[in-house]
């Protein structure tokens, strides 16, 4: 199937109140996982990237790796580029055929911010793509981007008004969620999201999926958190996987590449169908 686009995936979602993952990918094998992971559950996808992987990948090999690849299965499929402060990188992979891009300007004054923003969702209409925003940092730091303070918090009216005169298409609000493993077990503002939800009608971006449980993820999805984002399980699986699998090799000193990318990508995909399943996908496709 060829690639459709994020508000596509996401408003059928938040209409029926279902979380579509967005899964950090990393190369060829991870895309491959998480695409082969969404098959098998028969559920839309959203493959994300983070500017360290555009760099270390390279932007035009990563999106025609996607297309091709995507071609192979029958579930819808967007690419969106996570957290990205970087003007000339949104122009970038819009121009290249992202689907969608955060720009990741809460380092900014909130006016300046939305200034901005209000000109990238017009750069993106014009290439068909759509638009997550965030006025403030999610906590931790992931694939160089971040911090691993708490950001300060906006007035509802605030994000509201944000959300309002930028038309973004989703947007990003720092409820005591954080990028990596959690160090102990986060107290979420729910009501941020009802309330936010409520105000505008535009769906939630669920940050710092990992280590989540299986409640708070159905109470924020029911809630309007229709994309979710996972990455640090991602991660964990596939070099977790590939270091078990190289210290068996190397007791019995036989390598064999194949069989360690056969073990990465299961690793991976179960990590990835858990997810989508958890998250009510499955079967919408
Ligand atoms: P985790 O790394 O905690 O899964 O968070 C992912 C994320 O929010 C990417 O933006």
């Amino acid at each position: 199937m060829p690639v459709v686009s994020t508000k596509e995936i996401l408003d059928r979602a938040f209409t029926e109140r279902y979380g579509v993952a967005a899964f950090n990918i990393l190369d060829d094998l991870t895309i491959d996982a998480v695409l082969a992971a969404a098959e098998e559950e028969r559920a839309p996808v959203i493959i994300q990237t983070s500017v360290k992987t555009v760099r270390a990948y390279g932007r035009d090999r990563l999106i025609a790796v996607l297309h091709a690849m995507a071609r192979d299965v029958s579930i819808p499929v967007a690419m969106h580029l996570d957290h990205c402060p970087y003007r000339d990188v949104i122009s970038e992979c819009l121009a290249a055929g992202w689907n969608s891009v955060l720009f990741d300007a809460h380092e900014l004054e909130v006016a300046e911010n939305q200034r901005q923003t209000t000109e990238v969702v017009a750069e993106a209409r014009r290439h068909g793509a759509h638009v997550e925003g965030e006025i403030e940092g999610i906590e931790g730091i992931e694939d160089d981007i971040g911090s691993d303070e708490a950001s300060t918090l906006q007035k509802l009216e605030v994000a509201v008004e944000f959300i309002k005169t930028t038309g973004v298409d989703v947007f990003a609000p720092a409820i005591g969620n954080a990028h990596g493993q959690y160090k102990k077990a986060p107290k979420l503002d729910h009501q941020r999201v009802t309330d936010l939800v409520e105000a505008t009608g535009v769906p939630m971006a669920l940050h710092g999926g990992t280590g989540l449980s299986p409640d708070q993820f159905r109470d924020l999805i029911s809630r309007g958190c229709a994309k979710v984002n996972i990455s640090t399980a991602i991660k964990e699986a596939y070099m977790r996987s590939g270091l078990e699998h190289l210290k068996v090799a190397q007791e019995k000193n036989k390598w064999d590449p194949p069989t360690l990318f056969a073990h990465q990508r299961e690793a991976v995909m179960k990590v990835a169908r858990e997810h989508i399943a958890l998250f009510g996908g499955s079967g919408r496709a």
